[in-house]
């Protein structure tokens, strides 16, 4: 099958059936007895005739529904609720005016569009220019609840958009309870279940488990996704690895509450929903307004975990992520001084930046007044008159005069009591009526629901970043809901707070955006505590954990490479003894794991000895002679991401893979010298390679017969290996080697 970037949406009226497929990829869903049924999830059919039947399953004691012969609780059903028969996990659940649930949805009508038809230009969603998209709509038998079910099959990837849009009928107000993105429904449940966890420092640990009877779900109801749940989950058959199996991921393009279960139910069939979490929400839908779940995105492959990563980073990178813009080399104040930042060790640091490569000074907390440490005021964004008694311009300036970029730490989303904002507009702030508001890092968080407060934030960065000639923004967010109450919303609409404060956040990051279009932005949550689908639409880059340790945070980054791209991840030069576990890293390990992603600095430039000075130099030169690699490259685990997660081994290559990385991290070494073997899998085989500017490889004994790594020299070393392709390309250019980076120390 020749490769066409297009996708299809076929139907046969007959028999009630839609196939939506491109080239790789095809789902097919039938209209049985009115019922939305899932017939197949895979591998491209031309056609799909039904081989596999759907069974004729009547058990005792079901439910005599007009579904029959058929059980609804034994149907692989697409969209579903607590009603009539499915005792599953429901995927929505909505009341009507008698307070009871309104179910079992039929098949209305249905529409095939070209692209992907936004539901709500408000809620991120992907570019598709060649999808195609269905939306059936369903009805209950009372006509009081519409359901609009929106699937776009994406052209050039093995990827299926879902979304939701709820529709009352009625004049008079529904309430929704629960509003899943996606129900998938499988006649079996031969699947192990691979999550990414955490913690603050401790972000995104991939676990894997088979799916047992029961339900798991992992969620959040901290107001955003959060370091403890990331909203994207794997179906991996048990014998699927990184190079080969049976795998289905689903992400949300979604920032707040989310949750997601995954049930084997009492015949072993299964079952996975996904989308906002039903703790803390509730939504008046009223008559003529809709609502709008967040988008969900499916992606399928047969060829093991490394590709269905590789599915996904193509798809956040060319259909999620803001356009491609040239990341820089950083140098941030954060670990250099902390909140004692001010004019005057800035433009010190500047001359010492510029000769170690950096392209961009970033000012991180504490610029602005009354901000001595993380009691101060959040909100006014006013420059500190004694550390900065110019202002920021003439900083930026000085900056800019050098040909460098400069960037400033902001976290828009948050108040201090002590503000002038708060001042002003107590109401302002997130609280529940007649309590005493709970801070977390002594501040309290902005009511985002409301607009005038959206518009504000819009106004003040607007004014920032324009005023002051800001190329980068590092926007944080370092506390989480503690009393989602809204001031302005009434009692009955209280449960809406956290999915309006979300989609005015998107709101507030889409003008800025649109606004500066070259303003580059670095998505920040004490680490990676926000770094999700929905983020990564309006932001360039994340800074992935405040665990600033060069193996942990490669360790951190593995688990988040099953979803998302090398291109997102920073990474920077970290001092030694390490501030947050005062471990000693030797300095080959810490300019080497800083190459990955976005490279850059933590530590003053100024104050370097001379030894991390010149090893800096030399990785940031290295940086910038393979940034299309480091930077943008494809990333492969070599290493299974869930057995033994201190240990990493990546293959980075560009897109023609005439140029590769291999890099490896390890924590506490072994006694025992041990050699280790890993196989490529993923050059290209009719290409010979260079090796570390030494003896030449083809790519197909380097994919089979594979590479030994040098052994490891003590705890928490990083190896790095290049190849460069040589059968049809010139000899690679004099770019610097790595015994040039640094020696061991
Ligand atoms: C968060 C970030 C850090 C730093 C501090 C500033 O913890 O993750 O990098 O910006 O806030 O307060």
């Amino acid at each position: 099958m020749g490769v066409n970037f297009m996708a299809n949406i076929e139907y046969d009226p007959e028999r009630q059936l839609f196939h939506l497929h491109n080239d790789t990829f095809s789902y097919v869903i039938q209209v049985i007895r009115g019922y939305l049924v899932k017939r197949y999830c895979g591998p491209a059919l031309d056609h799909f005739s039904g081989t596999a039947k759907l069974e004729d399953f009547s058990h005792a004691f079901n439910i005599q529904n007009d579904a029959a012969p058929y059980s609804l609780t034994t149907l692989p059903l697409e969209y579903s609720t607590l009603m009539g028969g499915d005792y599953r996990t429901p995927a929505y659940a909505v009341r009507n005016g008698h307070g009871q649930l309104i179910g079992n949805l039929k098949f209305d009508h249905y529409q095939i569009l070209a692209g992907n038809e936004s539901f709500n230009g408000t809620l991120p969603t992907a570019r598709t220019p060649h999808g195609q998209t269905l939306i059936i709509t369903m009805h209950d038998e009372t006509q009081t609840l519409a359901v609009r079910l929106k699937y776009t099959i994406v052209g050039d990837l093995p990827v299926l958009l879902k979304q939701v849009e709820y529709r009352n009928l009625t004049d008079t107000t529904l309430t929704i309870t629960h509003a899943a993105s996606l129900q998938l429904d499988f006649d079996d449940h031969a699947y192990d279940l691979i999550t990414l966890t955490g913690a603050h420092l401790n972000e995104a640990k991939v676990t894997r488990q088979p799916l047992t009877p029961g339900k798991k779900s992992i969620g959040s109801n901290y107001g955003a996704s959060g370091p403890q749940g990331v909203p994207a989950t794997i179906l991996a058959a048990p014998a699927t690895n990184e190079f080969a199996g049976e795998a289905l991921g689903v992400t949300l393009l979604w920032s707040g509450n989310f949750n997601y279960t995954a049930q084997v139910d009492q015949f072993d069939n299964s079952r996975l929903v996904m989308g906002l979490n039903p703790e803390l929400f509730a939504w008046q839908l009223k008559p003529g307004k809709p609502f709008v779940t967040p988008e969900a995105a499916v992606a399928y492959t047969n060829d093991g975990l490394n590709d269905l990563s590789r599915i996904f980073h193509r798809f956040f990178a060319d259909h999620v992520m803001p356009l491609p813009r040239k990341n820089l080399i950083e140098y941030n104040t954060w670990e250099t001084t902390y909140f004692d930042v001010s004019e005057a060790k800035i433009l010190a640091e500047i001359p010492k930046a510029e000769e170690l490569g950096v392209e961009l000074l970033v000012i991180d907390d504490g610029w602005f007044k009354n901000r001595p440490n993380d009691a101060g005021q959040l909100g006014d964004w006013v420059p500190d008159p004694v550390k900065f008694p110019h202002g920021l311009r003439p900083v930026a300036d000085a900056i800019h005069a050098r040909g460098l970029a400069f960037g400033l730490w902001v976290e828009p989303e948050m108040i201090s009591e002590n503000s002038e904002l708060y001042a002003t507009h107590p109401d302002w702030a997130m609280q529940y009526v007649g309590q005493k508001p709970l801070r977390s890092r002594n501040q309290l968080i902005l009511d985002l629901s409301q607009r005038i407060v959206q518009d504000h934030l819009i106004t003040v960065l607007t004014n920032l970043v324009r005023d002051n000639h800001i190329d980068y923004l590092k926007w944080d967010y370092n506390r989480h809901f503690s009393q989602p109450g809204s001031p302005v919303l009434p009692p009955d609409q209280q449960g809406e707070v956290g999915y309006r404060y979300t989609r005015g956040l998107y709101r507030v990051l889409k003008t800025l955006r649109d606004t500066f279009p070259k303003l580059l932005i670095e998505n920040c949550s004490s680490g990676g505590g926000r770094l999700d689908g929905g983020m990564i639409a309006y932001t360039d880059q994340t800074w992935t954990s405040d665990f600033t340790d060069p193996v942990y945070r490669m360790k951190i980054m593995n688990g988040f490479s099953l979803f998302f791209p090398l291109k997102i991840f920073v990474s920077h030069f970290t001092a030694s003894p390490n501030l947050q576990d005062a471990r000693l890293t030797p300095l080959h390990t810490r300019a080497l794991l800083s190459l990955v992603g976005i490279t850059g600095i933590e530590c003053p430039p100024s104050q370097l000895s001379p030894a991390e000075a010149a090893a800096v130099k030399a990785s940031f030169a290295f940086y910038k002679a393979n940034r299309k690699e480091l930077q943008n490259g494809l990333l492969f685990r070599l290493r299974p991401s869930h057995v033994n997660q201190d240990e990493v081994c990546w293959l980075i290559t560009n897109a023609a893979k005439t140029k590769a990385l291999v890099l490896t991290s390890v924590g506490v070494t072994s006694p025992i010298p041990h050699y280790q073997h890993v196989l490529l899998h993923y050059l290209d085989p009719r290409l010979s390679y260079q090796i570390d500017n030494t003896k030449n490889a083809t790519g197909l004994e380097l994919n089979h017969a594979g590479v030994t790594l040098p052994l490891a020299h003590g705890d928490f070393s990083a190896t790095l290996m290049e190849l460069t392709a040589v059968t049809n390309l010139p000899q690679p250019t004099a770019a610097p080697t790595l015994d040039q980076i640094t020696t061991q120390s």
